[in-house]
């Protein structure tokens, strides 16, 4: 069934490359609301590029269905080409038209056959998505005369020019600084949530996902590992690989005894949630910034290192056996290198990963 208020669903989409032994995207399914922004996260060569190309028309997949608003584009015998399943794309290296103008790199994608815009319209269109990415006045520029930061709004531009009803993001921001990156990731999401496009977008950057995301795709060896909210990823991982590639996150071995998770760290025990009675053993997530520290001269833990990161510090900490644990504290905890601690976590639910 087919819901209104759903931009796209994706069903079973597999897709391997030929030459190639494994799927680069494997048996993929999920739903985007209208309107909302999806943040597509995970390491290199997990297939991210590979599912945008095919949701844009790109690549034809092996198996599966795509329903863009409401419409099948893509199954078994249908696909509809890139020009009119009204998707636009940004990439990482912004690809403008370098002897192009501004205003003719974003005009490109209007003079198509489908939108028949007289060129008054053009105009009018050029001038309002130069505003939205608030770069009015730029017109005449070519792609050199400007800044990385500025070419990739202008790239934003182009795609939003013929209104997409989905643009697909790689990479956007990956090829600029960092400061510009932090400033342009909220815009991007400004942008869109102002002209009410559905956005899919790819990053290796979990802090980016989190942070302009409505919902997350954690992607690994083709598969879509989870989906979820920010909020849902970061605190309730489905898996050892997703709490590992989101979070800053301890793993500490430990063993049940009754009701309770005995870890080598003295006399820290943690409640059991939601695990079946037969598991015994596995790893317990302790975020570094849940783990607070309390300087004990009897503790079996000492700070071996200590790194200021302007906002906070990241101590490392060496256990009794040699296991090495990290925290985060704000910068009022000033413990120095050697110091003896005991560690109580802030943190009633701690995820367990079974063995
Ligand atoms: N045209 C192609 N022919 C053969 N194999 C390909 C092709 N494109 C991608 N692959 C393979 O498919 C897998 C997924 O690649 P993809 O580019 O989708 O990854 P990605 O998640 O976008 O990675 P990155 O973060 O590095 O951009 C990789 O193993 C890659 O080598
Ligand atoms: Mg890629």
């Amino acid at each position: 069934m087919i819901i209104e208020s759903e931009i796209l669903k994706v069903e079973q989409i597999s897709k391997t490359f030929s030459g190639n032994s494994t799927p680069a995207v494997n048996q993929v399914g999920f739903t985007l609301p209208q309107g909302e922004l999806l943040g597509l996260l995970g390491p290199s060569g997990c297939g991210k590029t590979t599912l945008l190309r095919i949701l844009a028309g790109f690549e034809k997949p092996d198996r599966g269905k795509i329903y863009l608003a409401g419409r099948l584009v893509n199954d078994q015998t249908l696909l509809i080409p890139p020009e009119k399943r009204n998707t636009g794309m940004v990439f990482q290296d912004y690809a403008l038209f370098p002897h192009l103008t501004i205003a003719e790199n974003i005009a490109f994608g209007l003079q198509t056959k489908q939108t028949r815009l007289s060129r008054s319209e053009i105009k009018a269109r050029i001038s309002e998505v130069l505003l939205l990415v608030g770069l009015t006045g730029l017109e005449k520029r070519f792609p050199h005369e400007l800044s990385g930061g500025q070419q990739q709004r202008i790239a934003l531009a182009r795609a939003l020019a013929p209104k997409p009803s989905l643009i697909l993001l790689d990479e956007p921001l990956s090829n600029l600084d960092v400061k510009v990156r932090q400033k342009l990731r909220y815009e991007v999401r400004r942008i869109l949530k102002q002209s009410g496009i559905s956005g899919i977008f790819v990053t290796h950057d979990q802090e980016e996902a989190l942070a302009i995301s409505d919902h997350i795709a954690v992607m690994q060896n083709g598969y879509l590992e989870q989906l979820g909210t920010p909020e849902e990823i970061y605190t309730q991982p489905a898996s050892r690989f997703v709490a590992e590639f989101v979070t800053h996150a301890n793993f500490l071995p430990a063993f049940r005894q009754g009701n309770y998770w005995k870890t080598e760290i003295g006399e820290f025990k943690i409640p059991v949630v939601d695990l079946s009675t037969e598991v015994t053993s596995g790893e317990l997530m302790l975020r570094e910034e849940e783990i607070l520290l309390h300087p004990d001269d009897n503790a079996l833990i000492f700070v071996s290192d200590r790194q200021f990161l302007g906002r906070e510090y990241r101590y490392c900490l060496q256990t009794f056996s040699g296991k090495r644990l990290h925290a985060r504290t704000t910068i009022n905890t000033q413990l120095s290198i050697g110091t003896k601690v005991r560690i109580s976590i802030n943190n009633l639910s701690i995820p367990i990963f079974p063995e």
